[in-house]
């Protein structure tokens, strides 16, 4: 069938996607980088943390957020979660995408985080701070060898710091307590790190403690600016995808959680008033 010419298809948001608050970190700077797009941000709460789920679910989950940006007219998804970047962002690209709507794009936070750094760290040594799921993928390791061969990654699995961020214990002096014991890990397996990348959209919000525990001088390498940067580029070679978004810089969330609560902490990261509602995912 002949493809509708670009003024007859209807114009959408970009849809943001995460398993919960996480993602609300990468959307902050998309609405910096691009204030002119729309944006529908989806957080999967009621079933979050994905880090330690299996691929099998993480995958199914992740698919059925990117069917419901999709049904409420999002030409383009972004993962705004390593974890549903690592286990299910290939498989929706190359299984699920060509019987949906193949004119539709799904983009992952992963590959554009590796993609600066053989260029940030000077000892060619990072470290990934990332929940279970994502470490178990290597996808950091891989992708990172595949760019710059010459680099050592070393992945560290932090449990319970999603959870941490997603129950408002980031500030609490309980948190030290697991922040401080995973960077205590990841420097004590390669003391010549000299780049720590934030490789959970949740950690941001733990910033204050990485940095507080990581050696001095350690670049804490959060994925919110690289994402939005790569964004504005592959608009820019995509002109086919960006004349399907709508740009009245709106946005709109929806939670599978009760909205009332995600609301109240999600305005902690957006610092302004949210107004969700509810979204069913299942
Ligand atoms: N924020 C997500 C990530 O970037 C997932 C955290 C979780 O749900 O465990 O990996």
């Amino acid at each position: 069938m002949a493809e509708a010419p670009a003024s007859a298809i209807s114009l959408g948001p970009i849809g943001v996607f995460d398993s919960g608050y996480g993602g609300l970190t990468i959307l902050r700077e998309l609405r910096k980088s691009l204030p002119q797009y729309s944006y529908l941000y989806l957080g999967d709460n009621a079933r979050a943390p994905y880090g330690s789920r299996s691929f099998e679910v993480v995958y199914r989950y992740t698919l059925e957020a990117v069917r419901e940006l999709f049904a409420r007219g999002c030409p383009l998804v972004i993962l705004a979660c390593n974890t549903a970047s690592a286990k299910a962002l290939r498989s929706i690209q190359q299984l699920d995408l060509p019987g949906i709507d193949a004119s539709r794009r799904v983009l992952g936070v992963i590959r554009p985080t590796v993609e600066i750094l053989g260029h940030v760290s000077s000892s060619g040594h990072v470290g990934v701070l990332a929940t279970p799921g994502t470490v178990a993928s290597h996808s950091y390791m891989i992708e990172t060898v595949k760019l710059f061969p010459g680099m050592t990654v070393t992945e560290q699995d932090c449990p319970l710091w999603a959870a941490i961020v997603e129950s408002s214990e980031a500030d609490s002096d309980g948190a030290d307590y697991f922040v401080k014991k995973r960077v205590d890990a990841i420097m004590a397996r390669d003391p010549q790190i000299d780049t720590l990348v934030l490789g959970c959209t949740h950690y941001p919000l733990l910033i204050d403690k990485i940095r507080k525990y990581a050696p001095e001088g350690t670049r804490i390498l959060e994925q919110g600016h690289l994402v939005a940067e790569s964004l504005k580029y592959y608009l820019q070679r995509h002109p086919e995808m960006d004349c399907r978004l709508s740009k009245n810089g709106s946005v709109s969330y929806l939670t599978s959680e009760n909205p009332e609560k995600f609301d109240s902490l999600a305005s902690l990261f957006t610092n302004e008033p949210v107004h969700s509602h509810h979204c069913p995912l299942d």
